[in-house]
């Protein structure tokens, strides 16, 4: 819970002689939060749709600056954690609050590496999924269906079970998501192997087959896990609320993860690494960019840049700027650094953020809008783009359903501002 307050509100209220005075409480950095919980009792809710001024809890995972483009887990940068830490140190520090130091990071690694393969009969509950079933709709289920094999660890308020479904969830999440693809694919699922590390072992199980092995290039391997340590975490955004609000009605935490993996699908969210590909296909050449920079202004086109815009960064996402990093190191490893698909983003780029509308309205590039041109010259197909940000996510995801479970919290439950029928009486 929320500490003393620092100051407060006085609300007046046209013809209220009283006014309301509200507490203001102070974080640890960032802009401080009026409690407005009084106000129901004087008949009052406040308005806010997509909770653009809503603060909906404490949290100490991770900070955003938006104004400034700065992004802190647990009070780390992310250009730090890019450079210097791995996906996994960085899942532990998310889970634990700390750094883990040698023997906390080995006994991490090894736990997580025991935790990779899935209850055999999970396999048959992919072939109930068509061949050309989206890998999103299959993960949002069978992520759902992992509490059927988990009924020893299913008590909340049991912290032992929690920090055990948190090792399931982060090292099964790969085997689940390359199990999707294997399903589209028609190929056999590919176990994981414990003498790979995460992201080795994952790209082995999306493209080894058992005829021959796949050789993991190590700076595709370091870019993969790269783009998941990216992905991890990022405050109260659409999918970690759901997975808040979802558990905050006591549901077990494989329901939750999979509210929050239907919730990151849409092209708003985390679809928008895969409608960033989708829509430089659209485009098609450089020579197109100024027509569909015309549609991204014109209010009545539904069209937008993908990829562009926030809702909390109004100047560049720190993200992106390390994935466009890693784009540049992949397609030099890979020979194409020429790729026609980056040249087109990078113009896109430039001319976006020479634009006075992208300039005024403060949008510029996300997280999104370079992760899926990495991922394609990696050879995932589309379609997976957002099955990879739901894996990177995950500790995101736990540690913020873990963080609301292990303290004093309230079942989450909006009011509205209700604008229907007053009382009308049944026609005799
Ligand atoms: C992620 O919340 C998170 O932290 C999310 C995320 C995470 O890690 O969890 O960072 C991951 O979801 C990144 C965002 C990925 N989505 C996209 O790239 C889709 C394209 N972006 C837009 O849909 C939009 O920018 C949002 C949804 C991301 C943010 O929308 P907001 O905050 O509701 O802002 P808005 O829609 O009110 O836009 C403000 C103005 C509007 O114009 P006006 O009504 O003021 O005239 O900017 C315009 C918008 O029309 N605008 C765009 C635009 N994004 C916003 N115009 C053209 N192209 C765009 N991309």
């Amino acid at each position: 819970m929320t500490d003393q307050a620092t100051k407060h509100a006085k609300l007046t209220i046209d013809g209220v002689s009283d006014p309301i005075e509200l507490p203001i409480y102070s974080g640890s950095v960032g802009p401080d939060v009026i409690d407005v919980g009084k106000l129901t009792s004087q008949g009052y809710f406040t308005y806010d749709p997509g909770f653009v001024s809503t603060a909906s809890c404490d949290s100490e995972i991770t900070y955003i600056d938006g104004d400034n483009g700065v992004l802190l887990h647990r009070g780390y940068p992310i250009e730090q954690l890019a450079e210097k830490s791995d996906y996994l140190e960085l899942c532990y520090l998310l889970l634990n609050g700390e750094l883990p130091n040698s023997a906390e990071s080995a006994d991490f690694v090894d736990t997580i590496k025991h935790h990779t393969m899935v209850n055999e009969q999970l396999r048959s509950f992919f072939k109930g999924f068509s061949p050309n079933a989206h890998p999103m709709a299959i993960l949002c289920g069978v992520v759902g269906a992992l509490s059927a094999f988990y009924h020893d660890s299913t008590d909340i308020d049991n912290a032992e079970h929690r920090k055990i479904t948190a090792h399931r969830l982060i090292a099964k999440m790969p085997t689940l998501a390359a199990m999707s693809y294997k399903h589209a694919q028609g190929q056999p699922f590919i176990y994981p192997r414990n003498d790979l590390g995460y992201a080795e072992n994952f790209l082995h199980m999306m493209f080894a087959t058992p005829c021959e092995d796949y050789q993991v290039s190590p700076t595709i391997a370091k870019a993969m896990d790269r783009i998941f340590l990216l992905h991890a975490d990022h405050e109260q955004n659409a999918s970690t609320s759901t997975v808040r609000l979802a558990g905050s009605t006591g549901a077990n935490p494989f329901a939750s993860i999979a509210a929050g993996i239907a919730a990151l699908w849409g092209p708003s969210h985390g679809g928008a690494n895969e409608a960033v590909l989708n829509m430089l296909d659209e485009i098609g050449s450089v020579d197109n960019i100024p027509e569909y920079i015309k549609k991204a202004k014109d209010k009545n086109d539904p069209f937008r840049i993908m990829g562009f815009g926030h809702r909390v960064y109004k100047n560049y996402d720190p993200r992106a700027k390390v994935m466009q990093q890693t784009c540049h190191e992949v397609l030099e490893e890979l020979g194409v650094e020429d790729n026609p698909v980056l040249a087109m983003a990078r113009e896109l780029e430039r001319i976006a953020l020479e634009d006075e509308y992208f300039v005024e309205k403060r949008l510029y590039p996300n997280v999104d809008f370079y992760s899926g041109i990495i991922l394609k010259a990696i050879g995932i197909p589309v379609e997976m783009f957002t099955v990879i940000f739901a894996t990177g996510r995950t500790p995101g995801w736990i540690a913020h359903w873990n963080e609301m479970i292990s303290g004093p919290y309230k079942i989450g439950r909006p009011r509205q501002l209700y604008k229907g029928y007053t009382k009308r009486d049944y026609p005799n």
